[in-house]
C-alpha cells in the first residue's frame, strides 16, 4: 500500500488533490471520450425537449459524454451553469444563450479556461464565438410574411415578436419587414401594431394583441406571430372578438398545437426547422472541436465583435398543404396526434 501512494505522492501533493478532484468531478466521464457542456435557456417551449434529447443522443452515439443545463430563462443561473461545466472540465461548451450580449461573459469564462464555445440556434453577441450553428433566421421570417400576404395583401398588420434579448427575435422582424416594407410604402399596408413579446410568453402576447385590437377598433387584416407560443396567444385573442379563422396568422416550430390550428384553420402556417439535422450536425461539431479538430465553415456572421464561422439549415414553411410531405414525413410529428 505505502510504495503505491508514494508512487502517487511523486508528483506534488496539489497535483495529485487536483488529479484526484478532477478525476472526482468528471466521475461521469471516461478521460478519453470528449465531454460536452449543453447550456440551454429553457425547457419551456415544446421543441427544446426535443434539442436536448436529440443533442445527447447525438453525442453518445459519437462516442462523448454530455451534460445538459437549462437556466429557466436566467441569466445569472446560466452562467453560474456555464462556471460549474468550465469546473467540471468540459472539453467544449454549446450554448442556448438566454441573453445575447450578456451571455458574452460565458465565452470570456471558457477561453480563459481554454475551452471552445459553440452558439447553438441563438447568436451569442460582442464576444468571439468559436463557432455558430443555426437556421437561416431572416428566412424564417420571410416564409412567415411571404404565407400571410398570399391570404391578405392589404390592411392593418401587426407584427407580435419574439423575445428582445433573443437575437434571433431581432433577425425574424428584419425578415418579415423585408417582405412587407415595399407593401407598407405603397400604403398598401398599414402596419398598424408592432411589439417585441416579453420572454416569448404567450399570455404576453395574447395581451399585446388585446392592445392591437382595442387600439384599432378590431379592425385588423393580420398579424404576423414570430412562433407558435405567440401565435396560440394572439389567436385566443382573436377569438375573443369573434375574428379567428378570419384573420391569416404565422407562426413557426411546427408545435403540436400549432400544426393542429393549421388544420382547424385559424392559424395560417408555421416554420418547420429540423431540430434532428440542427443537433445531428451539432453534435458532429462539437465532437470534432473537443477533439481539437479544425472545422472549415461555408459562411460566417458577424456578431458585432468578429466574423463568426457559420453553418446555416434550411426552414420550411408549413401550410395545410404540405404537413404530410414534410413534418410527418420526417418523424417529427405523427398522423396520429396531428389528426385525431
Ligand atoms: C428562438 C428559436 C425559436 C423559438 C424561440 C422561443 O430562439 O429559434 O425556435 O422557439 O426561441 O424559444
Amino acid at each position: 500500500m505505502v510504495l503505491i501512494t508514494f508512487l502517487v505522492v511523486g508528483c506534488t501533493g496539489k497535483e495529485v488533490k487536483e488529479t484526484s478532484q478532477k478525476k472526482d468531478m468528471k466521475l461521469i466521464t471516461d478521460e478519453e471520450k470528449p465531454y460536452i457542456g449543453f447550456l440551454i435557456d429553457t425547457l419551456k417551449e415544446e421543441r427544446w425537449y426535443k434539442d436536448k434529447a436529440l443533442f445527447e443522443e447525438q453525442v453518445k452515439s459519437l462516442g462523448g459524454e454530455v451534460k445538459t443545463l437549462a437556466a429557466n430563462g436566467l441569466d445569472d443561473v446560466q452562467i453560474k451553469q456555464a462556471e460549474l461545466l468550465i469546473g467540471e472540465g468540459v472539453d467544449v461548451l454549446v450554448v442556448v444563450p438566454h441573453d445575447a450580449t450578456i451571455s458574452a461573459k460565458i465565452v470570456e469564462m471558457a477561453h480563459e479556461a481554454g475551452i471552445k464555445v459553440i452558439s447553438y440556434d441563438r447568436l451569442i453577441k460582442d464576444a468571439d464565438v468559436d463557432y455558430y450553428i443555426s437556421f437561416d433566421n431572416e428566412k424564417v421570417g420571410e416564409l412567415q410574411a411571404s404565407e400571410i400576404l398570399k391570404k391578405t395583401s392589404s390592411g392593418n398588420f401587426a407584427y407580435i415578436g419574439g423575445s428582445e434579448s433573443d437575437n434571433n427575435a431581432i433577425l425574424f422582424r428584419q425578415g418579415a419587414m423585408k417582405v412587407l416594407q415595399p407593401q407598407i410604402d405603397s400604403g398598401k399596408i398599414k402596419l398598424v401594431y408592432d411589439e417585441y413579446t416579453e420572454e416569448w410568453k404567450p399570455d404576453v402576447a395574447k395581451s399585446n394583441m388585446k392592445n392591437a385590437l382595442s387600439k384599432n377598433g378590431n379592425k385588423i387584416d393580420a398579424v404576423i406571430a414570430a412562433n407558435d407560443g405567440t401565435a396560440g396567444g394572439v389567436i385566443e385573442s382573436l377569438a375573443s372578438v369573434g375574428l379567428a379563422g378570419k384573420v391569416p396568422v404565422s407562426g413557426q416550430d411546427a408545435e403540436l398545437e400549432g400544426v393542429r390550428r393549421i388544420v382547424k384553420g385559424v392559424q395560417t402556417m408555421t416554420v418547420y426547422k429540423s431540430i434532428n439535422q440542427l443537433a445531428t450536425e451539432s453534435a458532429e461539431l462539437a465532437v470534432k472541436v473537443a477533439k481539437s479538430e479544425e472545422v472549415k465553415t461555408e459562411k460566417t456572421i458577424n456578431n458585432g465583435k468578429s466574423d463568426i464561422p457559420s453553418i446555416f439549415l434550411e426552414p420550411i414553411a408549413i401550410t395545410q398543404d404540405n404537413i404530410r410531405d414534410t413534418i410527418i414525413k420526417d418523424g417529427y410529428l405523427t398522423e396520429e396526434e396531428i389528426y385525431k
